[in-house]
Parts: structure tokens; C-alpha cells; sequence
């Protein structure tokens, strides 16, 4: 999983790269590289570890004169993160430069082929092995452009690539299987990259490239066609409405705090055009002319399979449609039941996970319809899908996914009332309140984001020494204490579990002293008495407790932290935004790189 940008046009290309690949970091993060022509000699730099360390070399070399290169930031799937394996990568000649983002699967077998003819390798990744396949097909072909189909042929696995060579300055080929690329259209400049904010300054005409196809560009000119026949293929041009300006920061520290900040907007915006205030009517134009499944499949990774548990509950409840949620990657290689009476919803921010991707594809081979739940538009999901409900969250780039789950919860409650309202299952009081209530949410959310962030930042300072951490709780909070532990270890690195208060009793509670302390979401619903009891045999044990809870109620921890009651499910929406400002602190007040973490990605492409 890594980011890759191609530039040719009328610019000093260095910065270009350098300032795309800034706004692709969140992609991968362990290395990164450019190479670029200039007085007819192909350069390569490479640097280990974050961008900045990248930037000190450009810094000391000259680059002024080129006005075309490529650029990488990697996260490493191939090779350990060290510069020899950093991109782009060069055949043996000097003559081609190579970036890649996704696995080469069956490079293994292709470097012994390259070696038996003389090929010699400096590196163990699979792009090195590309490159030198892409030399070797230029022996057998006419052209550049012919000797990359030839060696894409022969490469199995994924790929989003762009290619250089000294004798066609000027030129990039770039090529997508399975990982994203999208081609951007400039006036005397052309742009490819991973995602769209990396040219964003520069363009706001795109062209979403498909699996199987190929991009010519040049200054003045670029082509699509078919990467195997290399025929023509005419493309749409979409123009990008959304600016630079939403994907930076804004003043905020860190971009995951600005992006818990957004939710307010976020609810609002996921209510535009799909609620009328005065009727209390959901529209889903996405799914018009369509009938609520018989059964539904969720499909999704990590903080959207949260999502996913937390919508069973209310479109099982609302919509009485028997709903499975997910681990994608279990799905994708589990004997499947599935038929055209099944429907997956695969929920994906980004639109490019792997597995998800690879769930839903496995899906609409068995004859199910897929509906995709994205935040990304165009993304693969988006374009795969039989139907796509977009989250309309705007960019997020924090790794740790916050103002996300914010939008599929809120596009998962919309789809159980329209279903519920389709099948006559929904109660008018439910629809009523749901209706009513979620429209109050963005206002109550933006009054109460301050103290709540008040209260997280008391809290971590009292509890971020800890090792371990308990998050608990019961029916709709069950996800939420999933996310909250996943939340606190992505960014701050302290272990933690969710789990389903009731289970407690069936092992965690072995665990619990007093260094290991509870996160307990402890709400004022039918299930209060349950939890309040399993609290109190955490207590009995000496564990220390902090109880996320209601006005009123009556509980014994050592620190409470109360938040105004809403209705019903929608108390979830308040109870969201506190778990993530808590690890957001934690991680702050530990000195982590809370934008960044280690070892993560925010697009996981790879298996
Ligand atoms: C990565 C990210 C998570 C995200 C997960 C699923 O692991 O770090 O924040 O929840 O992928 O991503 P998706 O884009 O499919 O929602």
C-alpha cells in the first residue's frame, strides 16, 4: 500500500512530486522517491523513513531543469523499509524508472526467469523484478509502450504503475490492476497518481482509470487504451468540486482532531437531499426502483465493520431483513451461500481495501447485487457496485478513521428507515423520532464537542500510563467499545480489547486489577441494570472504571463522565465522538504521531 504520482508538463517536477506525494502519505509511510531527466541522465532519490528525510536530499541536488518525473511513498509489503527497496526502482540498464503500489504475486517465478538470462537485482522487491521485465519485453517489441504489455502479461497480483525512460523524456505509462490510479488533466501538464488530492492544486479534471487499462500522457497530450491490445479507449472526464482546502487542516493540531471536529457538519451533510424536515420522508435516490433484500450480507475492514454491527441491530429492528456482518477478509474465503436473492452492502471509506473488494467481487460472481457504502467517489467499490450510497464525509487523512464511522452510521440508520418504511415494519413514532431526532444531532454535537473534549483531555492525563485497557458495553454500545479499544491502540499504542459487557464474566475478568482499568459505556436504555451489575464485578475485583453515562443515573466508578441523553440509538452519535477524543488525548499527551501511526495504512490495498 503506497502512493505513487507521475507528473510531465511545464513545472519544475521535483516539487510537484514532492508536494504530491505529502498529500499521499497517508497511504504508506516508510520510504519514499522520485526520479526525474534532466541533461539527459536519469536520477534517482531515495530516502528511508518519512518524507522530510526525502526532502533534505532533494534539497542538496539539482532538479531545476526537469520538468517530468515519478514519485513513491511506500509501505512495505516486499522487502524491508530501507533505501535500496525504496521506489522508483531501475532496470539494470539505468534506463527505465518504475513506481508501484500493490504485490506482484508471482515475481518470485519471474526474477529466476530474468536471472537464468542475466538479469541482476538490487533489491528483494517485485518492482525491480517488473522493471527489469519491462527491459526484457523491449527486446521483443517496437516500442516502450509494447514492452510494458508485454511484461503486464506476464505479472500476476496487483498494480498501479508509472514509467519513465531516458529515451522518451517527456513520457509516463502508467497501468492499474487492482489498485487505484487515477489520471488528472491539466493545461500543459498532465498528472497520474493513487488519489486525487495529489494533483488537486494543479486540476480538478480526472479520469478514473479502470483495472486493465493504460495512460499515455505527455505535456500536451495523453491516451487511454486496453493495457493488453493497447486499443484506444475513450474516457469520461469528471470535474473534482471538493478543494485542497478540505483535505489540510485547518488550524487543527492534527488532522484527526479536525476531522472528529467535522462531524457535526458530517451528520448534516449525510442528511442533505436524503430527508425532507417537513414530511420526515428518507429518500435513497441511490436505490430507486429497488425492493428491500430478503437477506443482507455486511461486508467490511476495521472501523467500517463497526459500522457495519452497529447497523445490523437497527435494520434487523427497523426493517426486520435478516442481516450477517462481516470480517472481509473471512468473507472472501469462506464456502459461501449467497444468491441473487442475497444483497452485500460492502461499507468502505476509502473504496479500495482489497478484501472488501475481493468479498464483493466474490459476491457478484454468485449472482448477489452489492450495494456499496463509500466515501470516496470513484473509487472501486463505488465503481464495482451494483448501486453506490456515497457518505459524502469529504477527504478524510488522519489513518485513524473517525468523522468516517460518523457517516456510515448515519447512512446505515437512513437505509434501515427506508427499508423499515418500504416493508411496513417501521412504526410511525420510530420513523418520527429517528427522523426528527438525527436532524437535532449535528446541533447538539457542535454544542457539545468542547467539554466533551475537556473532559477526554482530564481524563488522559490520569489514565494514559496504562498498559492495557477495557472497553465495555451492550447492544448498540457493543460496537462502539469495539471501536473505542481500536481507536486507543492504532494511535496510542497501549493495548486494549472491546468487549460485550456480558461476556466479561467468561474470561476478560481474570484480567482486570488495578492496572488495568475499564472504559465502560454505561447509557440510560433497557439494558442499563445488566451493565451496571457487570461494572460492579469489576469493581468487586479492584478494577478502576470510567462510566460514559447518562444524567441521572446511578453508578459506582471513579471517574463518570456524562453526556446528554438522546433517543434511543442516536445516543450513539454522542457516545462516538467522546471514545475517539479520548485516544486522541491519550495519544497526544504521550507524544505519538497521532496522523500517522506506525505500522498502518490508511488505504489498504494489499491482502
Ligand atoms: C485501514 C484503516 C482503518 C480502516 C480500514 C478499513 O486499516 O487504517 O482506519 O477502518 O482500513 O478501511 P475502509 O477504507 O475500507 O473503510
Amino acid at each position: 500500500m503506497c502512493g505513487i504520482i507521475g507528473y510531465s508538463g511545464h513545472r519544475p517536477a521535483v516539487p510537484v512530486l514532492v508536494e504530491g506525494l505529502r498529500r499521499l502519505e497517508y497511504r504508506g509511510y516508510d520510504s519514499a522517491g522520485v526520479a526525474y531527466i534532466e541533461n539527459n541522465e536519469l536520477t534517482l532519490l531515495r530516502a528511508e523513513g518519512k518524507l522530510s528525510a526525502l526532502e533534505s536530499k532533494v534539497a542538496g541536488c539539482s532538479h531545476h531543469m526537469a520538468t517530468s518525473g515519478i514519485g513513491h511513498t511506500r509501505w512495505a509489503t516486499h522487502g524491508v523499509p530501507v533505501e535500496r527497496n525504496a521506489h522508483p526502482h531501475r532496470d539494470n540498464s539505468g534506463e527505465l524508472a518504475l513506481i508501484h503500489n500493490g504485490i506482484i504475486e508471482n515475481y518470485q517465478e519471474q526474477r529466476q526467469w530474468l536471472s537464468e538470462r542475466g538479469y541482476t537485482f538490487a533489491s528483494e522487491t517485485d518492482t525491480e523484478v517488473l522493471v527489469n521485465l519491462i527491459a526484457e519485453g523491449r527486446k521483443h517489441t517496437e516500442t516502450l509502450q509494447k514492452a510494458l504489455s508485454w511484461a503486464l502479461e506476464r505479472v500476476e497480483g496487483a498494480y498501479a504503475i508509472a514509467l519513465m525512460s531516458i529515451h522518451e523524456p517527456g513520457t509516463i505509462y502508467a497501468a492499474r490492476q487492482a489498485s487505484p490510479l487515477v489520471f488528472g488533466k491539466g493545461i500543459g501538464e498532465n498528472f497520474v497518481a493513487s488519489d486525487i488530492p495529489a494533483f488537486l492544486p494543479y486540476t480538478r479534471e480526472v479520469v478514473f482509470l479502470e483495472d486493465g487499462e493504460m495512460v499515455t500522457l505527455t505535456p500536451s497530450s495523453w491516451e487511454v487504451c486496453d493495457a493488453r491490445t493497447l486499443a484506444p479507449i475513450e474516457k469520461e472526464v469528471h470535474t473534482i468540486t471538493w478543494d485542497v482546502q478540505a483535505a489540510q487542516k485547518g488550524g487543527y493540531k492534527h488532522f484527526m482532531l479536525k476531522e472528529i471536529s467535522e462531524q457535526p457538519k458530517v451528520v448534516a451533510d449525510c442528511l442533505t437531499g436524503r430527508v425532507d424536515a417537513a414530511s420526515k420522508a428518507v429518500t435513497l435516490s441511490e436505490l430507486e426502483g429497488t425492493t428491500p433484500p430478503k437477506r443482507l450480507h455486511i461486508l467490511a475492514c476495521g472501523t467500517s465493520y463497526h459500522a457495519g454491527l452497529w447497523g445490523m441491530n437497527l435494520i434487523e429492528s427497523w426493517a426486520r431483513i435478516p442481516v450477517r456482518v462481516e470480517i472481509a477478509s473471512e468473507f472472501r474465503y469462506r464456502d459461501l451461500l449467497l444468491d441473487e436473492d442475497d444483497v452485500v452492502l460492502a461499507i468502505s471509506q476509502s473504496g479500495e481495501t482489497a478484501d472488501t473488494l475481493a468479498g464483493m467481487r466474490r459476491a457478484k460472481e454468485m449472482g448477489a447485487t452489492v450495494i456499496g457504502l463509500c466515501n470516496v467517489v470513484g473509487s472501486s467499490v463505488s465503481r464495482e457496485a451494483d448501486h453506490v450510497i456515497y457518505t459524502q464525509a469529504g477527504p478524510e487523512i488522519s489513518v485513524a478513521s473517525t468523522k468516517a464511522l460518523c457517516s456510515q452510521m448515519t447512512l446505515l440508520l437512513l437505509l434501515a428507515l427506508h427499508w423499515g418504511r418500504q416493508k411496513g415494519t417501521l412504526s410511525a413514532e420510530v420513523e418520527e423520532r429517528a427522523v426528527t431526532g438525527v436532524m437535532g444531532i449535528p446541533g447538539i454535537l457542535e454544542a457539545e464537542l468542547p467539554r466533551m473534549r475537556e473532559r477526554a483531555q482530564e481524563l488522559s492525563r490520569k489514565y494514559s500510563a496504562s498498559r492495557s485497557f477495557m472497553f465495555l458495553g451492550r447492544g448498540l454500545q457493543f460496537p462502539l467499545a469495539l471501536e473505542g479499544a481500536l481507536k486507543l491502540k492504532e494511535i496510542s499504542y497501549i493495548h486494549a480489547e472491546g468487549y460485550a459487557s456480558g461476556e466479561m464474566k467468561h474470561g476478560p475478568i481474570a484480567l482486570i486489577d488495578k492496572e488495568f482499568p475499564t472504559f465502560a459505556l454505561a447509557l440510560h436504555d433497557d439494558l442499563f441494570p445488566k451493565v451496571k451489575s457487570n461494572l460492579e464485578e469489576v469493581q468487586a475485583r479492584d478494577g478502576r472504571i470510567i462510566a460514559l453515562t447518562h444524567p441521572g443515573l446511578d453508578i459506582a466508578a471513579e471517574d463518570v463522565w456524562v453526556i446528554p441523553e438522546v433517543w434511543g440509538p442516536l445516543n450513539t452519535f454522542l457516545v462516538l465522538p467522546c471514545l475517539q477524543l479520548f485516544s486522541y488525548e491519550v495519544a497526544d499527551y504521550l507524544g505519538k504521531d497521532v496522523d500517522q501511526p506506525r505500522n498502518l495504512a490508511k488505504s489498504v490495498t494489499v491482502e
